[in-house]
């Protein structure tokens, strides 16, 4: 078992697959992109196995792939089947755009996928493609349906809310919970690197900042009623609207701390094991793992050195990789 040094049990493993995108969404990316990551340095699909199977033997559970996109990367199924055939390995999830998923949907449920968590800010398809900067909302809208139809779920729709951007939204957007088995849950937004490079028509990142406590009070006159929590073992606090079949959650990074809760470890594309989302250490694993070495002592350190939570405000950010970087 990987047990960190404040009792925190390792259960859940998310990886990024690449650090490339097909969207820029103005939260995660500069405008003219970032420096993508050469080919050489990008684990190998039998690479991101063998480290699951040895996390896998030491009590990880759940593995959820991110990117950047996932699924620009290719052959992503193959790598879904590997991890999904792993002994030990009881949930594999994928965080995505959606905008390959409605042809990929079927093939990847197939392969072992159980679910999805779509990031889908608006249901505007012009301010879609303002925040995503030139996306489509209904290729997006698209491949959730058609998760839905392969029996990926529950789909969880993620919002990151922005005061400006999408606050007049937010009771659309849990809306969509009335008649489906969704799962909405509002992110606040955080602040990584390159926020400070906002402009476009966008608030800057301090002024579009809205707490939970704000999109509670949004979004209290439709009936929030507090429930357990089913699916996944995330950070979202969850709700019910009333009479509804979906959940609305609410995932709040800065406002409130749920480090105590925190299961996780992550897995950077080239091969580095993050301890924390919001700092900037990390521990490389991929020259060990070429050169055939014993990468279970590097798990364990990487374990080892989760802090107990993070620092994070407005005011203070992690400086060193993107979000589209570490994949959320
Ligand atoms: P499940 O509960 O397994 O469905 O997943 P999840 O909600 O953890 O995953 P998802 O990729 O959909 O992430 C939703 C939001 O939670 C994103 O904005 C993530 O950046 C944020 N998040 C996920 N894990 C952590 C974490 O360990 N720390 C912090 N601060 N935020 C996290
Ligand atoms: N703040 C909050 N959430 C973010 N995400 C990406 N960047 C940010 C940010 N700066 C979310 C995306 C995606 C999830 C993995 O992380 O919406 O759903
Ligand atoms: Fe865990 Fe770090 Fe996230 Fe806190 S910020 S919940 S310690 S990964």
């Amino acid at each position: 078992m990987l047990v960190d040094t404040f009792g925190r049990s390792i259960t859940y493993l998310r990886i990024s697959v690449t650090d490339r995108c097909n969207l820029r969404c103005v939260y995660c990316m500069p405008p003219d992109g970032v420096d993508w990551q050469p080919h050489p340095t990008i684990m190998r699909y039998e690479e991101i196995a063998e480290v699951v199977r040895v996390a896998a033997e030491h009590g990880v559970r759940e593995v959820r792939l991110t990117g950047g996109e996932p699924l620009v990367r290719k052959d992503i199924t193959e790598l879904v089947r590997l991890i999904a055939n792993t002994p030990g390995v009881e949930d594999v999830s994928l965080t995505t755009n959606a905008l390959l998923l409605e042809n990929l949907a079927g093939p990847l449920a197939q392969a072992g996928l159980k679910r999805v968590n779509v990031s889908l800010d608006t249901l505007d398809a012009q301010k879609f493609a303002h925040i995503t900067r030139g996306g489509s909302f209904e290729r997006s809208w698209r491949g959730i349906l058609a998760a839905e139809a392969a029996g990926l779920r529950p789909v969880k729709i993620n919002s990151v809310a922005m005061r400006g951007v999408n606050d007049d939204e937010l009771a659309a957007l849990a809306g969509l919970t009335l008649e489906r088995d969704w799962h909405v849950r509002f992110i606040e937004l955080m602040p990584v690197k390159n926020q400070a490079l906002w402009g476009e028509g966008f608030p800057p990142p301090q002024a579009a900042y809205l707490s939970i406590q704000e999109m509670l009070k949004i979004l209290e006159p439709l009936g929030l009623e507090a429930v357990e929590k089913t699916v996944g073992s995330g950070p979202a606090r969850e709700f019910r609207l009333h009479g509804a079949k979906g959940r609305v959650g609410f995932i709040s990074p800065v406002g409130e701390h749920f480090c105590q809760f925190c299961n996780r470890l992550r897995l950077t594309a080239d091969g580095n094991l993050r301890p924390c989302l919001l700092s900037d250490v990390e521990i490389p694993l991929l020259d060990t793992l070429r050169a055939g070495g014993d990468i279970l002592p590097l798990l364990q350190r990487a374990v080892g050195m989760k802090p107990e939570s993070h620092e994070l405000d407005q005011s203070h950010a992690p400086k060193g990789r993107t979000m589209m970087q570490i994949g959320g």
